[in-house]
Order: structure tokens, then C-alpha cells, then sequence
């Protein structure tokens, strides 16, 4: 169904859906609502609602929104303060008014759009993680609930055969897609520190990016093979650049500076320096491509005040001082968007044009870049961060198709010989690895207002809920997983910031003691974790077959204090 007559379905429902019953005495509300350019007024008065096209002057509050997200928040696919938090949505005058006319409406159900149950999700868990016919989710062999009774709740899961499983996947999509050089598929160990995972995937074969000291240590512990890793950072001192070259990572070069301390280190070791320059693409194929973090902005213009990377005219810079070392060999180009690339297609265009600059930086340098690292990352395919519940962004496949299509093409136009390619899929391949075990505590209902859900996780350890604009996660219920979602709930934790993780989720009826489970927050969770409050920070789990073992242990109360004193001197008193 055409989407401007499913917006037409959905007001003019409005007035079926108006739950008179939950509507305060006296509460009258005159809402407009701005799709885009079209526009409706909702008025609620004595108990009655109607609505009309157009917006009528002197709203008490407008909602300015996007047609698709309105039809998500409306069947309860999309979560409105998510969609508000990534600035998709916003309301002039009186935002609670507007909350609480909102709140009075059934959400819209039609044959023509699938709604789906949060269950649906249980057909995309694959092979590593399911949920057997009575509704309990098992990682691997291993049910939810026997988890959370031996190690306790809050727990980070992880499935080792899905670490597995998503690096090979990547690795074999890319190599298939690019016969024509090989493919370093990198994890970039931020998204994720613990030292087991990193073992995983150095025995898979990954290469990687590193960003500190911390990070070099981490990955050179679990026996990494230095030729597929790269030293990342807009800021590093000499010590760092030391422990790279000796342990023969290659570098990237992100100022002018960074060149003269490697080759001063590079005649201290007496060898040349394998370098990448670390470039801002132009995106001139993606010049309109608005960026999802900051409205009214384009990516390119985002990249260009991004503080990673140098200009190409600066690279050239570069590369001009770097032919009159014998210590410095520029192998390569590195260049890395972020997560604002989120379509594979947009792949595409970003591997085409950093083709078309490696091609000019061979004709104004003499260099010709034998390396292309693209950066990251991919959106996983449960992608937290699209708010949206009722589907799957792209697999790994046709990423790694589009990503190669933009080589070739590029190769092919500029007659630029294919370069070795490294990609950094980041969040796609460790996001999905990882669930989180938590317990229900109170469950507050406020009719009319709201049900909150406690549990045990918290956005302490979830922060992922809150960073980023926010990223929704798919919840089941640990143990009644199939059951029908028969209430709208907040998921809430215990800190005192709210701790709101999950707005307005259906779920089935959740008491004391139940298990939520929440999907795919391998990426970038554990390693944001705090300890507001004074909470100490979860365990770690690793899951193969039927064992399970500890790699990260749950933190103690001792351990929040670990590396506080009271100077003696207050000690009197
Ligand atoms: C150079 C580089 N590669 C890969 C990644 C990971 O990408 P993602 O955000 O998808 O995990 C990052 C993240 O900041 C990065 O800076």
C-alpha cells in the first residue's frame, strides 16, 4: 500500500482508535502533526476526538516528523523517543501535552501493513542462539536460565560458534567478491576488549585496528599476525609508535607530525616504516547524502570536520615529505566514514571514490597506494541503531558485493590496478555475538501513564540505549519467549537517571524473577560500562557447545572502590 493512502488509513482511524476512557477530565488538546510538507490537527475535547487535514493555527503543541516514522511510531515498530532522540521528530509547544494526547490512541493495525509480534525475531536468531517450544532461549546448548542461576544476572553472553560464524562469513563474502587481490577482514578490538574474543578471531585469521597502547597490548597477547594491523589515532606520542614498529604493525599517518617522529624512529630501527595516510574521502559521489547524527548536515561535510584523517591536499603534503625518507615506505590509503554509510549501496560509491583518489594521489605523488583500507563499519544485521523493529538491515554478502562493485568500477574507469583490500566491519561482526541475561525487579503499574519494567540491566552496562541517538535492541522474554506481547512496557534499570534502556516495548506480561533477554550487544556495551551509583560492572560469558566459561569476572563492591584512599590526615575525625 501506497504510503500517503496508509497515512490517510491511519487518521482517519484516529477517531476509532481515541481511547476516551483513559482521557483526564477537562483535557483538551488541540495536536498538529507535519509530515513532511502534509498536515493534519488531532483535537481532543470532552472526551471526543477528531481529526482534520491540515494544521490549524494556534495547536497547543505540533509534531514535525518524517512519514515513515509516523507510521512507525503509530503500529508500534519504531519507538517515538528513540525517533526523537535521533532528532527525527520534534514538537513545538507543549511537549507533554502532546505525550500525553499521544498516549490516548490504540496503536494502528492493518492487514495491509505487517505489524509483527516482538517474537518474530526468534526466525533470524540462526543456528548459535534459539528459543525452544516451550519459550526458553538457549545460547548454543545452554538455556538463559541456567545461566543466570550459575553466574548470576546481569550477564553478557557470548556465543563463540557466532564470533565464529560472522568473521567466516565476512571473510568468504569478501574473498568471492574480490578475486582480484586479497581481502584483510579487520575487528576493530574498541568495539569489544575482552582478550578471549580477540584469541577467537586471531585464530580465524583477522586482522584489526588498534587505537592505544591498550589496545596493541590486547591484541599482540592473543597472538595476532602483525601484517594485518594498523596503529589508528589522530594523536599518538612516540612510545606508542615504538611499540607498534616493533612489533611490525603498519602505522597510519594522521598529521605531518606523525611523519617526522616515524622516520626519526624509523632510522633508530633502521628500516623503513610501512605507513597508510589516513585521508578524508570528498564523497563526490555522495555529496547529498544527509548525515542521520547531525540534521541539516551532509556526510561529506560531517567527515570534513571530523578530527580523523588529513585533506588529500595535506596527504599529498605528506607524501611529497615521505619520498625524501628511505624510512618511510607509503604503502597504502586508509580513510573511514562511520556509521553514517548505513545502505550498502552507499558502499559503493565510497569504495569507487576512494579508487578515484588513490588514482590522483598516484599521479601527484609518484605513489601508487598498494593497500585500500575502507574503514568501518557495517550495520548489523539486527541493526540496533536503525529503530526500526521489523527488519533486517543488509547481510554480510551484499555488503561485501557493493563494497567490490565501487573497486572494480573504479579500477576500471581510472585503469588503477586492484589494491589489496582491507575492510573493518566492526559492529556487524561482533554486535550479533552477544546477548544480555537480565531479571525483572518491580513491575510499577501506573494506569492510564505507564508500566515500568525493572531489571537488573541497566544503561550502566547497556549505554548503547543511550549513546548514539540511542540504539533499540530486541528484547524477549528469557522463558516465555513465544508468548503473545500483550503490554506496552518501559524496560527500565536501577541507577537513578531514569535508567530508561527500552522505551514503550510490547512485551508479554512480566513478573518479578522473569528473565529479559537482550539481543545483540556485543558491540560497544561492556567496554562503555560504569559504575554509576556505585554498580558494579557485570560478568562476561563465553559459550561453546555445552561449556561455559568466565572471561570477564562480575565486579565486587571492593573493586568499584579499588583505586580509592581517604588521605590519613581525614582519617582523624
Ligand atoms: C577505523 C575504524 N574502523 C572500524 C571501526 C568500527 O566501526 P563500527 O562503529 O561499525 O564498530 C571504527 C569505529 O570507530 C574505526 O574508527
Amino acid at each position: 500500500m501506497e504510503t500517503n493512502a496508509i497515512l490517510d488509513d491511519i487518521f482517519n482511524s484516529m477517531p476509532d482508535r481515541f481511547r476516551a476512557e483513559n482521557a483526564e477530565e477537562g483535557f483538551s488538546f488541540d495536536l498538529g502533526i507535519d509530515l513532511d510538507g502534509r498536515g493534519w490537527t488531532i483535537s481532543i475535547h470532552n472526551k471526543t476526538c477528531r481529526v482534520k487535514q491540515n494544521i490549524k493555527e494556534n495547536c497547543s503543541a505540533v509534531v514535525h516528523t518524517g512519514k515513515d516514522e509516523w507510521i512507525g511510531i503509530t503500529t508500534n515498530t519504531m519507538d517515538p523517543i528513540a525517533v526523537f532522540l535521533a532528532k527525527k521528530l520534534t514538537v513545538d509547544g507543549d511537549i507533554d501535552g502532546a505525550l500525553a494526547a499521544m498516549n490516548l490512541f490504540e496503536y494502528y493495525t492493518s492487514e495491509r501493513i505487517t505489524v509483527k509480534e516482538p517474537s518474530w525475531v526468534i526466525d533470524t536468531l540462526g543456528d548459535n542462539f534459539s528459543v525452544d517450544e516451550n519459550g526458553i532461549f538457549t545460547i548454543e546448548k545452554l538455556n538463559c536460565e541456567y545461566l543466570a542461576d550459575r553466574f548470576g544476572t546481569p550477564l553478557f553472553v557470548t556465543s563463540e560458534a557466532q564470533v565464529r560464524h560472522n568473521f567466516r562469513k565476512l571473510k568468504r563474502a569478501f574473498q568471492a567478491a574480490y578475486p582480484e587481490n586479497d581481502v584483510n577482514v579487520m575487528w576493530a578490538i574498541k568495539s569489544n576488549t575482552m582478550l578471549a574474543f580477540r584469541k577467537i578471531l586471531n585464530q580465524e585469521g583477522a586482522g584489526g585496528d588498534c587505537f592505544s597502547p591498550g589496545e596493541v597490548y590486547a591484541t599482540f597477547l592473543t597472538g595476532a599476525d602483525p601484517d594485518k594491523f594498523l596503529l589508528n589515532g589522530s594523536d599518538r606520542n612516540e612510545d606508542t609508535f615504538r611499540m607498534a614498529i616493533e612489533l611490525g604493525m603498519r602505522i597510519t599517518l594522521d598529521h605531518m607530525d606523525d611523519l617526522v617522529t616515524v622516520e626519526r624512529l624509523g632510522k633508530e630501527f633502521g628500516r623503513p616504516i610501512q605507513t597508510l595516510i589516513r585521508v578524508k574521502s570528498d564523497m563526490a559521489s555522495l555529496q547529498d547524502l544527509p548525515s542521520t547524527f547531525y540534521p541539516g548536515v551532509t556526510v561529506p561535510l560531517e567527515v570534513l570536520n571530523y578530527k580523523f584523517g588529513v585533506t588529500y591536499s595535506e596527504a599529498v603534503e605528506i607524501a611529497d615529505a615521505a619520498r625524501k625518507s628511505s624510512f618511510i615506505d607509503i604503502e597504502g590509503i586508509h580513510s573511514h566514514i562511520g556509521r553514517d554509510l548505513h545502505l550498502p549501496e552507499h558502499w559503493k560509491w565510497y569504495a569507487y571514490d576512494m579508487i578515484k583518489l588513490c588514482s590522483q594521489f598516484t599521479i601527484d605523488t609518484g605513489i601508487e597506494p598498494g593497500i585500500l583500507d575502507l574503514g568501518g563499519g557495517f550495520a548489523e544485521i539486527r541493526d540496533p541503531s536503525s529503530h526500526n523493529l521489523n527488519e533486517l538491515a543488509a547481510p554480510a554478502e551484499v555488503y561485501a558485493e557493493h563494497v567490490c562493485e565501487g573497486v572494480r568500477k573504479g579500477c576500471r574507469e581510472f585503469n588503477f590496478p586492484f589494491p589489496r583490500l582491507w575492510v573493518e566491519p566492526g559492529r556487524h561482526l561482533i554486535g550479533s555475538t552477544t546477548v544480555m541475561i537480565s531479571r525483572v525487579g518491580n513491575v510499577k503499574r501506573t494506569p492510564g501513564v505507564c508500566t515500568w519494567v525493572h531489571t537488573d540491566a541497566s544503561t550502566n552496562f547497556l549505554s548503547g540505549a543511550i549513546r548514539h541517538n540511542g540504539m533499540s535492541y530486541h528484547l524477549l522474554a528469557g522463558t516465555r519467549a513465544r508468548d503473545k506481547a500483550v503490554e506496552t512496557v518501559d524496560i527500565v534499570g536501577p541507577n537513578c537517571a531514569g535508567d530508561l534502556i527500552q522505551p514503550r516495548r510490547k512485551m508479554p506480561e512480566l513478573k518479578r524473577g522473569d528473565l529479559v533477554i537482550f539481543l545483540d550487544v556485543g558491540a560497544y556495551n561492556a567496554v562503555y560500562a560504569n559504575q554509576f551509583n556505585c554498580i558494579p560492572r557485570p560478568a562476561s560469558v563465553l559459550v561453546s557447545g555445552q561449556t561455559a566459561d568466565i572471561v570477564c569476572e562480575r565486579e565486587t563492591l571492593q573493586d568499584v572502590f579499588a583505586h580509592q584512599q581517604i588521605p590519613a590526615r581525614l582519617l582523624a575525625g
